[in-house]
């Protein structure tokens, strides 16, 4: 198992959907257009590779001078807990520069996961949930 990262490769729909479907992450796969358009109008991709799986991503939305919002994270199951999560999220912060804070919305299964990797919970969030 060899994992390369990259700001800049591309995945297509159909790897993000594999991925997501396999890892479990809750997001509406069987509306491969409104998947589309979360790429489309995300502004930092963190992918990781094994030759031309995709193993891992980070999707985020970022002004590069504030705030930086990690909207998806997954890694393949047979590629879990061997650290790309992790590096993942730094290389987000990383990419996303000093002045940003990285904030994310976790599923209830994860809420272990973050501190461990580097994350700190916060009390003071708020949000207005989508309407479907
Ligand atoms: C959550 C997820 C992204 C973690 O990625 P990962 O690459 O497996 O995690 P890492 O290898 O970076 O793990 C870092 C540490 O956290 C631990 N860890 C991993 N998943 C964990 C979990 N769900 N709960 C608690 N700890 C966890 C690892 O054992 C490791 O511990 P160590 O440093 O003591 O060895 C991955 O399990 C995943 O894709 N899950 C399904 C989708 C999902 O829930 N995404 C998050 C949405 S908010």
């Amino acid at each position: 198992m060899h994992v390369t990262y990259s700001f800049d490769r591309k995945p297509s729909i159909t790897q993000i959907i594999a991925l997501y479907d396999s890892s479990g992450l809750p997001r509406p796969t069987n509306d491969p257009e409104r998947i589309q358009k979360m790429y489309d109008h995300s502004n930092l991709i963190v992918t990781a590779w094994d030759q031309d799986f995709l193993v891992g991503v980070s999707r985020c939305i970022t002004d590069w001078a504030w705030s930086c919002y990690l909207a998806d994270l997954a890694v393949s199951p047979e590629y879990q807990k061997t650290g790309i999560g992790k590096k993942l999220i730094e290389l987000s912060k990383e990419k996303a520069g000093l002045h940003s804070m990285v904030l994310l919305l976790s599923v209830p299964t994860a809420m272990e996961y973050y501190p461990k990797a580097g994350m700190k919970k916060v009390e003071n969030g708020f949000i207005i949930h989508r309407d479907c």
